[in-house]
């Protein structure tokens, strides 16, 4: 059996690597229009960081695994087409600023329709508004030709950092094809690939719609969590409550549940906020307004999280932050992975410098997307060792729950900055009384802070 790909990117690229190594017998292609891209996965140095990616592709690459350009012939050989590309939110046009942009997707459909020879299964990879398949199908069989092209929506739950890990061993893996005889089979042949290595019971099936929209409220739900204890972070602030041990009191709720409950400078990533604003975007279109305002709310209180936090720096460094030196320990949108996609960091980063903050931006993975987020702003520095990086500065912002962060010598960094010396733990995981100890003024989220001024 022949899978083709498009789209090697944090989900084509970890997936496909995966089936290649879980399933000898198929040959898998991964194709990009990115020639650049495409190179680097043939490469010692991956074009995405996730820790354990590199074995798994090293273990296939070569015997049931490429990569390559040509996107056509990869088309033309598959029996099964995966498809993984981008699926932004559109910046113009209906629908600016939260519909999902759906025209690469258009365009990978109308190449498939254009140079098949055969029969295809073509399986939904990227995130989508629900009902796509719908007007996929339309494309694909918008001309005369016999071909039959089957649509399956199998949504990706990997989380970066862990995708490895998530691949390997799924909470449960989600196919939805159509309830007909050619839509069943085809659901059939992509659950007998699966179960390769997943136990049946873990895969389930549903209809195309219940998956499209299943991935789309995974993220939203997710997300809602996490504005929903940072909303609460704020009251702790206020009330002198910790917002660590309200996080504990009603995570060990198992109706509640322990995850996706650490206050933070709010969720970043390529998926939640554009997921979230396409299903407000669909709501609205249903005629759903108070459904749609709901779900706004969730993206609402996400920046309001990283406005607050930069609003604490400002007014506990005496109101004015201009030219003060503030080193960023972190700017990934969360600790494993090199992304930057709408990582709280870029805001925040955006906002100390409109205020003559002199910047500092150190991560273990992330500098060079830095880099490119903050192109058009002059005189930051990137350093990735933290210790330089912290020679003279007035405060430290940790943004990215990087472990190692955890470890850093901060007596021997508390040294070498100016007095009094702020840390701001925009993830609330570091130790705070044994920092306040060394001297530090400590602030974190929702969490009273430590002072050693009055
Ligand atoms: C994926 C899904 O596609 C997205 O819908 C989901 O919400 C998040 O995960 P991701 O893998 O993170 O996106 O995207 P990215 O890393 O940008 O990879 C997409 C790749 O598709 C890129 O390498 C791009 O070059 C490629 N592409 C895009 C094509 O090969 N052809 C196109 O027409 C468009
Ligand atoms: C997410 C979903 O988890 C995954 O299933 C989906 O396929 C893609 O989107 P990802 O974007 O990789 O994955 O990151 P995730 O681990 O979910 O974290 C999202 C953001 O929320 C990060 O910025 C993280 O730091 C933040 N977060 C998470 C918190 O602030 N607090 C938490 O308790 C959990």
């Amino acid at each position: 059996m022949n899978i083709c790909c498009i789209g090697a990117g944090y989900v084509g690229g970890p997936t496909m690597a995966m089936i290649a190594k879980k399933c000898s017998n198929i040959n898998v292609t991964v194709v990009d229009i990115n020639e650049e891209r495409i190179n680097a996965w043939q490469s010692d140095s991956l074009p995405i960081y996730e820790p354990g990616l590199y074995d798994v592709v090293q273990e296939s690459i070569g015997k049931n695994l490429f990569f390559s350009t040509d996107i056509d012939s990869a088309i033309k050989k598959a029996d099964i087409i995966f498809v993984s590309v981008n699926t932004p939110t559109k910046t113009f046009g209906e629908g600016a600023g939260r519909a999902s942009d759906l025209q690469y997707w258009e365009l990978c459909a109308r190449r498939i329709k254009e140079v098949s020879e055969s029969d295809k299964i073509i399986v939904e990879k990227s995130t989508l508004p629900v009902r796509t398949a719908e007007a996929m199908e339309r494309v694909l069989h918008s001309d005369e030709s016999n071909l039959h092209f089957e649509v399956l929506s199998n949504p990706e739950f990997l989380a970066e950092g862990t995708a490895i890990k998530d691949l390997e061993n799924p909470d449960r893996v989600l196919i939805g094809g159509h309830h007909t005889e050619t839509g069943q089979k085809a659901l059939n042949i992509l659950v007998d690939i699966y179960a390769n290595w997943i136990p049946r019971d873990k895969i389930l099936t549903s209809n195309v719609w219940s998956s499209e929209l299943s991935k789309l409220t995974a993220n939203a739900f997710l997300a809602q969590r996490v504005s929903s204890i940072n909303a609460i972070s704020a009251l702790c602030e206020a009330t002198e409550a910790d917002v660590t041990e309200v996080s504990h009191a009603i995570g060990t709720d198992s109706r509640i549940g322990a995850k996706f409950l650490k206050a933070s400078i709010g969720f970043g990533g390529s998926c939640f906020k554009k997921d979230i604003l396409n299903l407000v975007y669909l709501c609205e279109s249903y005629g759903l307004n108070e459904v749609a305002n709901y779900w706004q709310q969730v993206v609402e209180i996400n920046e309001y999280q990283q406005i607050r936090f930069i609003r604490q720096m400002i007014q506990s460094m005496f109101n004015t932050i201009a030219g003060k030196k503030i080193l960023i320990l972190g700017f990934a949108f969360k600790a494993d992975t090199g992304d930057t996609r709408e990582s709280p960091a870029i805001k925040i980063c955006r906002e100390l410098y409109n205020e003559k903050a002199d910047l500092v931006i150190s991560d273990p993975k992330a500098t060079s997307n830095a880099m490119k987020d903050l192109t058009d702003l002059k005189n930051i520095t990137y350093e990735e060792d933290p210790y330089k990086a912290a020679s003279g500065a007035d405060a430290i912002a940790v943004l990215t729950d990087w472990n190692e962060y955890k470890y850093l010598d901060y007596e021997k960094i508390f040294k070498g900055m100016r007095k009094p010396a702020f840390i701001f733990d925009g993830r609330n995981f570091l130790e705070h009384e044994h920092l306040f100890n060394i001297g530090y003024e400590v602030y974190s989220i929702g969490k009273g802070r430590l002072s050693h001024l009055h």
